[in-house]
């Protein structure tokens, strides 16, 4: 299964599907990784010798200037999957239909608890004492999709943001390199999943 993963940030979860890729028993392999801007996380795109590239929206006259520009990107790699980890923008909708079922994204709670952007902030500010990690099919609202799977995470006295994310993160990447191997062996089937 040939993956695209696009990122904003560390690529934390991008690097657990390299490093799972290294195995040449697991199923996939990242061909390309892409953001909306110059992440950090291009670093360990780099270090496994995979190709990036990016697409600004500032670099663009409109949104859907910017997600054509992005999705042209895309399907130069003729991905199987695309993988949203940690991308922090909302894809238009054309290129969501473009591209779905085979686009995922994981999110830092347990939905449809706290969707959004904040979610892990949300978390702690509602004083909650477990939120998640999930992985969902992506739609054309915000964190809206069918639920691949997720798992409660705990949120401890004494938790900032960072520490409960760290957490987080822990759980996201192992539902994700799990989700990524189910759908590579069949056990998920996303039309199915999306038509749901
Ligand atoms: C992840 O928790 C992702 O779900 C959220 O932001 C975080 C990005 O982490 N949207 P990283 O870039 O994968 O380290």
């Amino acid at each position: 299964l040939s993956l695209v993963v696009l990122i904003s940030g560390g690529g934390s979860n991008l690097r657990a599907l390299l490093e799972a890729a290294q195995d040449a028993e697991f199923p996939a392999r990242v061909v390309a990784v892409g953001a909306d801007r110059d992440a950090e996380g291009f670093d360990h795109a780099e270090e496994f010798g995979i190709p990036t590239f990016s697409a600004a929206l500032s670099n663009f006259e409109s949104r859907d200037a910017w997600g054509e520009a992005l999705l042209e990107q895309i399907q130069v790699w003729k991905p199987d999957l695309v993988v949203l980890s940690g991308f922090m923008k909302l894809l238009p909708p054309a290129v969501v239909s473009a591209l779905s079922p085979n686009l995922i994204n994981t999110h830092p709670a347990y939905l449809p608890e706290f969707p959004g952007a904040h979610g892990v902030r949300d978390a702690i500010a509602a004083g909650v004492t477990q939120s998640g990690a999930s992985v969902i099919v992506v739609d054309n609202g915000v964190d809206s999709g069918p639920i691949i799977s997720q798992e409660r995470v705990a949120v401890l006295p004494g938790d900032t943001e960072h520490t409960l994310h760290d957490r987080i993160k822990i759980v996201e990447r192992e539902l994700l390199v799990q989700a990524v191997l189910d759908i590579a062996n069949g056990h998920i089937n996303l039309k199915e999943l999306s038509l749901a």
